[in-house]
């Protein structure tokens, strides 16, 4: 079976004292240990990785480069953050890809990057509300899957995590109906399931777009629905709490 997760992605929030007031709040309410992970932004890695002797979370980055030392300016290295002990890596986020024009190919050559340092890449993928409306979804999700993938191999389900997140869901308040969230997914294990005979059956997988407290439930309900990839809701302590507890 897959195994189902709770990642909060921070985006570019949290600063020193908030973020010591969220460890603070989970520690008091002694979160009760699972597959519970924590992106917060670079800066802050190190300091939230330090606060995980006292709250069972794992740390990672939002990003990092496809290279792993060198003349990149600006750049963080995947081995960096192996070696600070991270554990994970979000990567490909709709944001990325609009903001920052990120491609399907370098993206596939992140993961690689991410894979090759021992962290575990968190793919994303997800369509536009014009792609929807035009019934491009499964082409376009399908599409990300599969050029991300390109030439990855897996010893294990657990050396990869895809995060389905429609772009029109993202900090919108519009979440994806359960119905539409697990059509989705239901294509991308079939794609997963096609690419790694051995352990396609396994790779979690995890909707993201505006996950709440209020809708967490329904959503896991859907057989292929492994958890979330949770923005806003992440950042307050009492939300992230709940939607641990409802994936438990
Ligand atoms: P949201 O963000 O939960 O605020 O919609 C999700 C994400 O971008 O990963």
């Amino acid at each position: 079976m897959a195994k189902s997760y709770i990642v909060g992605n921070w985006k570019m929030n949290q600063n020193r004292h908030e973020l010591n007031e969220f460890f603070g709040h989970l520690e008091k309410e002694e979160l009760n240990p699972g597959n519970f992970w924590i992106a917060p932004q670079f800066i802050h890695i190190q300091t939230c990785i330090e606060k995980t002797n006292k709250v069972p979370l794992k740390i990672g980055a939002q990003n990092c480069s496809d290279q792993t030392s060198g003349a990149f300016t600006g750049e963080i290295s995947p081995s960096s953050l192996a070696d600070i002990e991270a554990h994970f890596v979000i990567l490909g986020h709709s944001e990325r890809r609009a903001l920052f024009n990120e491609s399907n190919e370098l993206i596939n050559s992140k993961v690689k990057a991410v894979m090759g340092n021992k962290l575990v890449p968190i793919l994303c993928v997800g369509e536009t509300l014009e792609q929807r409306e035009s019934n491009e979804t499964m082409n376009v999700v399908l599409d990300q899957v599969t050029k991300g993938l390109q030439g990855v191999k897996l010893g294990a389900e657990d050396d990869i995590i895809i995060a389905y997140e429609p772009v029109w869901a993202i900090g919108t308040g519009k979440t994806a109906s359960p119905e539409q969230a697990e059509e989705v997914h239901a294509g991308i294990r079939e794609k997963l399931k096609e690419l790694y005979p051995e352990c396609g059956e396994n790779i979690s997988i995890l909707y993201g777009g505006s996950v709440k407290p209020n809708n967490i439930d329904d959503l896991i309900k859907q057989p292929n629905i492994n958890g979330g990839l949770v923005g806003g809701a992440s950042l307050k302590a009492e939300d992230f709490m709940a939607l641990c507890r409802a994936i438990n």
